[in-house]
């Protein structure tokens, strides 16, 4: 039979994921910055970027709560949906839907950090690790805000700024 395992291993293991995920959107961040055509949009992704490094930073304090070493575990899930991005990035390349695009791969890297970060924070609370919880609700409240910015840009003029080409 399989060694028992807990909620524990599992907050470990989607720590992993997530610590991994946060390094690799770190990188894809300052490119999708540099082809975004829109000034604003640049300027989210920067912003995003100098936030996504606090991120970093707080998932190294949970492992230190947990008396672990950082440590990333291959996300797949993240790998595959920064190189849609790319693909994007490529097909739509010079073209008026081009910020459209990358509004909709970024939007898609957020709702994959909410959906850990909300996982997350609920197993610490039911872990009892409250500073952890505290770190992820953080976190997920700056996803979340970049989420819905990305919403703003995408009605405020890169989903017309498409249609009409
Ligand atoms: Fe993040
Ligand atoms: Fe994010």
């Amino acid at each position: 039979m399989a060694k028992e395992k807990n909620l524990e291993d599992l907050f470990h293991d989607t720590l992993k994921d997530i610590y991994y995920a946060e390094r690799k959107i770190l990188k894809a961040l300052p490119k999708m910055a540099r082809a975004a055509q829109s000034p604003d949009l640049k300027g989210a992704f920067e912003r995003h970027r100098d936030e996504t490094e606090g991120h970093v930073d707080r998932l190294q304090q949970v492992f230190e709560l947990m008396g672990k070493r950082p440590q990333g575990k291959t996300c797949e899930a993240i790998d595959g949906i920064i190189s849609e991005g790319e693909e994007v990035m490529d097909a739509f390349k010079g073209t008026a839907a081009l910020d459209a695009g990358l509004i909709s791969s970024a939007q898609a890297v957020e709702h994959y950090e909410m959906t850990r970060y909300g996982t997350l924070k609920r197993w610490a609370e039911v872990l009892g690790m409250q500073d952890a919880a505290t770190l992820f609700g953080q976190t997920l409240d700056e996803e979340s805000q970049t989420d819905k910015a990305l919403t703003g840009l995408a009605d405020a003029s890169a989903n017309e700024m498409a249609k009409a080409a």
